[in-house]
């Protein structure tokens, strides 16, 4: 078989890395890909990113499956294109990937669905918003209504925090939010306090299959201090997620989710990722939904996923009398993969490309380094993005997967590298 997957990040380095172990492929295409697809041998970069481009470029290529990494091309509708046009592609069609795209969606699905998420209003009207910022008080969350690269959630831990964040999200719009029907909207919400988890399954329109569990690291520095990014380090699994809790997630948030969005009209396919916030007595809220893998968490997952995924994604993607994806059940490495990123200088506002990267980046059996924003520059290895790399070890306990990390860690360099030194420090308290 021949794959194709769409991304250039640290997530479709681990996608790309796990579906080429499969004895079934022949190539596993990455479009755009970065210099960890470029190097290793049984992969190869495509630099195409438009869509129609890329579909003309799958035709001709007889690509027998696509695998989409990130949200963007997902919204763009690039599932719905390759199906019209008879490919077989995982992923959400358009209309459900505004379980992502579209805050006000998501959480208007939820409250119509009862699954349990944040009490909320959305808002286009600024003066409206700022009098329920008012009447709710501090501390709140403001959310922009679109696709926001990851930064268009400000928790407001003060009134003027909040009102700051209406006023740039529906009046200036600096974060250059990409907006639902061509008007800013917002989601303001409840404060929930808790412990966070991604819980990721994958979808084929009706059953759900849960990937293990994982945990990200939101903030750019140890202690969980800093701005926001799109992930610093993540591991699975994640003990937070008891069986009891996994329960409760696929029972209160999962099922009805797929059968929400069967409801009204819109099977969900593909992967499905519920950040869950967990408090002290078990209750679990979902923060958000994302209708693709997680970046960071998609590398600890497929560096202890056994099944063949190039299985899994062929019964996901096959039509829905055929009971083979309902029948699956994935088989996990039982050790700690734990990733740790490394972020350039300027990351999350404004990442320095063009740093030289030295030492060794090479993977080996039980250490695995997925390339993010990397590149090739006269055969050199060049920073070219925010997160440059995330250097995933696998071991029996999360000490042990954390301690090979940092040693991995050590034999890298690059000017401003950036890394938080905790990762997986919810999971080695008490
Ligand atoms: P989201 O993109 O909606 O997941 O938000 C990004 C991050 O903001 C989450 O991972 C949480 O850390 C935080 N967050 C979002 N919503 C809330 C909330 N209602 N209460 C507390 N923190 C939140
Ligand atoms: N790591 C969080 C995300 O992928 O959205």
């Amino acid at each position: 078989m021949n794959i194709l997957v769409i991304g250039a990040g640290g997530r479709e380095h681990a996608l790309a890395w796990k579906l080429a172990q499969s004895p079934k492929v022949q190539m596993v295409y990455v479009a755009p890909g970065n210099a960890g697809t470029a190097t290793d041998i049984r992969l190869k970069n495509i630099p195409i990113t438009d869509l129609v481009a890329l579909r003309t470029w799958a035709l001709e290529n007889k690509i027998d499956l696509t695998v989409v990494g990130p949200e963007g091309p997902l919204a763009l509708g690039i599932v719905d294109d390759f199906r019209a046009h008879g490919l077989r592609i995982f992923g959400p069609t358009q209309a459900a990937a505004q379980l992502e795209s579209s805050k006000a969606f998501s959480k208007a699905f939820m409250q119509r669905h009862g699954i349990p998420t944040a009490v909320f209003e959305t808002f286009s009207d600024a003066q409206a918003a700022h009098a329920y910022v008012d009447a709710k008080g501090a501390p709140i969350v403001v959310k922009a209504d679109g696709l926001a690269a990851g930064k268009g959630v400000v928790v407001a831990m003060t009134l003027k925090e909040a009102h700051d964040a209406v006023d740039f999200m529906l009046l200036d719009n600096t974060l250059g939010v990409v907006h639902n029907g061509g008007e800013a909207r917002v989601v303001i919400e409840e404060f929930l306090q808790g412990e966070e988890a991604s819980f990721i399954v994958m979808c084929n329109g009706k059953n759900a299959i849960p990937l293990a569990t994982s945990q990200d690291h939101k903030r750019l520095l140890t202690g969980d201090k800093g701005p926001n990014t799109g992930g610093m380090g993540a591991y699975s699994p994640a003990p937070v997620v008891t069986p009891e809790i996994h329960a409760r997630a696929m029972r209160e948030v999962i099922s009805p989710t797929l059968k929400g969005m069967a409801k009204d009209g819109i099977e969900f396919t593909g992967f499905l990722y519920a950040g869950l916030m967990i408090d002290a007595k078990g209750q679990l809220k979902t923060l958000e939904f994302n209708c693709r893998m997680g970046d960071p968490e998609t590398q600890p997952i497929m560096a202890r996923l056994k099944t063949d995924l190039v299985d899994v994604l062929w019964a996901a993607t096959q039509a829905l009398d055929d009971t083979t994806f309902a029948d699956l059940e994935l088989q996990w490495d039982r050790r700690t993969a734990l990733g740790v990123v490394l972020a350039a200088h300027g990351y999350p506002e404004s990442p320095r490309k063009g740093d030289r990267i030295t030492g060794n980046t090479a993977s080996n059996e039980d250490v695995f380094v997925f390339h993010a924003g990397t590149a090739l520059h006269d055969g050199l290895l060049q920073t070219s993005g925010g997160r440059v790399v995330c250097v995933t070890a696998l071991a029996a306990t999360v000490k042990a997967a954390q301690l090979h990390a940092y040693e991995a860690i050590k034999g890298i360099h690059f000017e401003g590298m950036q890394f938080r030194s905790d990762i997986g420090h919810r999971a080695l308290k008490g």
